[in-house]
């Protein structure tokens, strides 16, 4: 029988996944059935138990259940639990929902493997202290740049995120208005303010020569930052599309363990995007 999995949020008519996974499904002839579910914003936990009791295999997780996700797992991996929220659900053999987190590993596959990019040894900016900058944290940290700084609008949420990694890592959290002064080797943009249409407030002349920017949103044009970012002289200006498709593959991986190819997918969803 072929085997169900789902990605579920609120909104979820422009969720990517499905695309992506039948994609994997067909490269890697898996026989498996993908699909798109909306839950009520107050039924997520009664949507979830439907789908696992109806005999679903895996689920996928999008703005804004992830945290409710993570709370629901009766286990969790380390990297879930780092993240402190959850983008993968699968029921273990045990019969208990297992929770996982992709979207570090989804980060750092794309900026290290496709990008050929490196962290070590850099000074890296990361904007916004919500959920999708906790959840790439750690696999950043884990690439030892030199330095890590959290800049956020609200002050109080970078410096709860940097004591949260601090003991064992150069981290440290900042306001917009203390970047002037500083210069960076990478800009990570985890704000959610490209949704928008709208600029983090950067000052110019934080970009070392030789610089990277990544913006871990995506679109068909270029997002504000990353207008802002050819702007100010980048050497190099990537969107986020790598990371989604990546986070799903370790997913992928996690429920069929078989590894897709991301490349020809990457290529695949940039070309379908309006
Ligand atoms: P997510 O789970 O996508 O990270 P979130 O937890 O709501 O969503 O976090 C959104 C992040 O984007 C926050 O860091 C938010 O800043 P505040 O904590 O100060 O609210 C940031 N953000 C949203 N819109 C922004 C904008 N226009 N400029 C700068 N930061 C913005």
């Amino acid at each position: 029988m072929t085997d169900q999995y789902a990605v579920i949020g609120n909104p979820i008519a422009q969720s990517k996944s499905p695309e992506i996974h039948r994609a994997f499904a067909q490269q890697t002839g898996q026989d498996m059935n993908y699909t798109k579910l909306l839950a009520p914003i107050d039924q997520f936990k009664e949507e979830v138990k439907k789908f696992f009791s109806s005999g679903g295999k895996g689920l996928n997780i999008t703005v804004p259940f992830k945290l409710q996700a993570w709370q629901l797992a009766q286990v969790r991996s380390d990297r879930a639990e780092l993240a402190g929220s959850a983008n993968t659900l699968l029921v273990g053999r045990e019969g208990r929902l297992y929770a996982d987190n992709t979207d570090g590993i989804g980060l750092a596959r794309d900026i290290l493997r496709n990008q050929q990019g490196t962290v070590t040894g850099k000074k890296i900016l990361i904007l916004g202290a919500g959920g999708a900058v906790r959840g790439v944290l750690s696999n950043l940290l884990a690439e030892k740049p030199k330095q890590l700084v959290i800049a956020n609008r609200t002050l109080s949420k970078a410096t709860q995120l940097a004591d949260l990694f601090s003991k064992k890592n150069p981290i440290r959290a900042i306001g917009y208005d203390q970047l002037t002064r500083q210069q960076f080797d990478w800009v990570i943009n985890g704000t959610a303010a490209s949704l928008q249409n709208e600029l983090p407030p950067l000052p110019g002349g934080i970009l070392r020569a030789n610089a990277w920017c990544y913006d871990m949103m995506y679109g068909a044009q270029d997002t504000v930052f990353m207008q802002w970012a050819k702007e100010q002289g980048a050497a190099k200006v990537m969107d986020g599309l790598g990371m989604l498709v990546e986070q799903a593959a370790e997913a992928f991986f996690i429920w069929r363990h078989v590894r897709p190819q991301t490349q020809p997918v990457i290529e695949q969803i940039r070309g379908q995007l309006v």
